[in-house]
């Protein structure tokens, strides 16, 4: 007898992100040696064969806040949606390296977006601004927190994906442990009061990092440039090759994910740097 077919699988929605790609006003620029377009580049034209939903970038996209850094990352982004089956719309949020008001007057064109939150999959993703003007290191104004808050309150039927900046645990890094999230505990406070919270999503630390806490993940990405080392005392830089992630986000809640490094990307940062 012949079985009957089972119902397919659902498909989760595909998300690629991207992380501190700290560009220049200069195509040429370079952070401690490291041609920083040239790495994004690398990394766009390896992520376009997956054909991502949606791409998430969450901040440090311009090393110096320059509008013309941020018309290269247009150019790029725009480059890497014509490679893709379908041009996947680009997510951002700003980090302590940005301009804030430079890049939502810059970063307008298509495939980038405007929106702080969307729909991608059954998935909720929100996009939160950690940066303090003049800071290194973040903190959540009252206002971000009251519209993470609404947010999930909103689409608390859609598992949620929390995507900022700055680290909102400890990567173990003591040089690391002023330059995180000051107010975490008011970010998981607020995440908390919500079951449909399934995954935080951040950059800064360049170096890739995944948790879990309450049934969360908890993930950190490498830089599409420069990458640090591990759990060091002092600034430390890793010689491994500029990265991104993917996600796969199931309809039921579920998540899947994986590092990629560009190993064919021969540029590496000067070994012998005592900071940036
Ligand atoms: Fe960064």
């Amino acid at each position: 007898m012949l079985k009957s077919p089972s119902a397919p699988a659902p498909l989760p929605a595909h998300v690629l992100h991207i992380t501190d790609t700290h560009l220049f006003a200069r195509r040429d620029g370079r952070l401690l040696g490291m041609n920083t377009y040239d790495s994004l580049a690398a990394v766009l034209a390896d992520a376009a064969q997956s054909a991502p939903d949606a791409v998430l970038a969450t901040g440090d996209l311009a090393q110096d806040g320059a509008a013309a850094a941020y018309a290269h990352l247009t150019e790029a982004l725009a480059t890497f949606a014509a490679a893709c089956e379908a041009p996947p719309p680009v997510y951002w949020l700003p980090g302590n390296h940005d301009a804030p008001s430079v890049m939502s007057a810059t970063l307008v064109n298509p495939p980038l977006r405007p929106e702080r939150e969307a729909l991608i999959g059954n998935w909720y993703v929100i996009l939160l601004d950690s940066t303090v003007a003049g800071e290194v290191g973040g903190w959540l104004s009252d206002a971000e927190l009251a519209r993470l808050d609404a947010g999930l309150a909103t689409h608390a039927d859609r598992p949620a994906l929390v995507c900022l900046h700055h680290n909102p645990v400890s990567v173990g890094a003591q040089w690391m442990s002023d330059i995180g999230l000051a107010n975490a505990a008011a970010f998981f406070e607020t995440l908390d009061r919500r079951a449909s919270v399934r995954a935080v999503l951040w950059g800064h630390v360049h170096q890739e990092m995944d948790t879990e806490r309450r049934g969360a993940r908890l993930m950190a990405s490498p830089s599409t440039c420069i990458q640090f080392k591990p759990k060091m005392a002092e600034f430390s830089l890793d010689q491994r090759a500029p990265g991104y992630r993917r996600l796969w986000l199931y309809p039921d809640g579920r998540l899947e994910t994986e590092v990629f490094r560009v190993e064919r990307f021969a540029g590496r940062a000067d070994p012998d740097a005592t900071g940036y």
